[in-house]
C-alpha cells in the first residue's frame, strides 16, 4: 500500500505519517532525506527561503521506491504531484490558521514565510491540487 501525506508545512504531516507507518507496519519515507540523497535540490529560492525542487525528478525517484517496496508512507508537501496510479490513499493534513501561525512562528520562520504558508492553507492548495490529480483524498485535522 503506497500512502502519501501532503499538506501545508506545519499542519502535521510528519507527526501523522510516522504514526500511521508505525501503526500499520509500513515504512516511513522522509522526502527531505531523499532530496538530499539524490541531489534533487537545485538551489535556494532566496525570496521564499525555500529549496527549489525539480518535481519531475523527485517523482521518478519516488516511483522507483514505490515499485521496489509498496508498503510505504511518503511524507511531503510535494507528494501529491505523484500520479494517482501509484498511490492508494492521499492524506491531507490541516489545522486552524491560528494554530498554524503559532507552529510556524515556533519554528522560527520569517514573517514572510509564515504569511506564505498561511496563504497556502487558506487557499487549500495541497487539497485542491491532490483532488485535481485524482487522488483519493482523506482530510486529517490536527488541532
Ligand atoms: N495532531 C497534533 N496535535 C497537536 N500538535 C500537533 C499535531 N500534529 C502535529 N503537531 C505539532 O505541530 C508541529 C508541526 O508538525 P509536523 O508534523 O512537523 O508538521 P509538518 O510535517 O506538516 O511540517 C509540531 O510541533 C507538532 O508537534
Ligand atoms: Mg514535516
Amino acid at each position: 500500500m503506497a500512502i502519501i501525506v501532503s499538506g501545508t508545512p506545519g499542519t502535521g504531516k510528519t507527526t501523522f505519517a510516522k504514526k500511521l507507518a508505525k501503526e500499520n507496519g509500513l515504512e516511513y519515507i522522509d522526502v527531505n532525506k531523499i532530496i538530499e540523497e539524490h541531489g534533487l535540490s537545485e538551489g535556494l529560492d532566496k525570496d521564499r527561503d525555500a529549496k527549489i525542487i525539480d518535481v519531475k525528478r523527485l517523482n521518478k525517484v519516488l516511483i522507483e521506491i514505490i515499485k521496489k517496496d509498496n508498503d510505504i508512507v511518503i511524507d511531503s508537501h510535494l507528494s501529491h504531484y505523484l500520479s494517482k496510479k501509484y498511490v492508494d490513499v492521499c492524506y491531507i493534513t490541516k489545522c486552524s490558521l491560528k494554530e498554524l501561525k503559532r507552529r510556524l512562528e515556533e519554528r522560527g520562520y520569517s514573517k514572510e514565510k509564515v504569511r506564505e504558508n498561511l496563504d497556502a492553507e487558506i487557499l487549500d492548495v495541497c487539497r485542491i491540487e491532490a483532488e485535481e490529480e485524482g487522488h483519493k483524498v482523506k482530510i486529517i485535522y490536527t488541532d
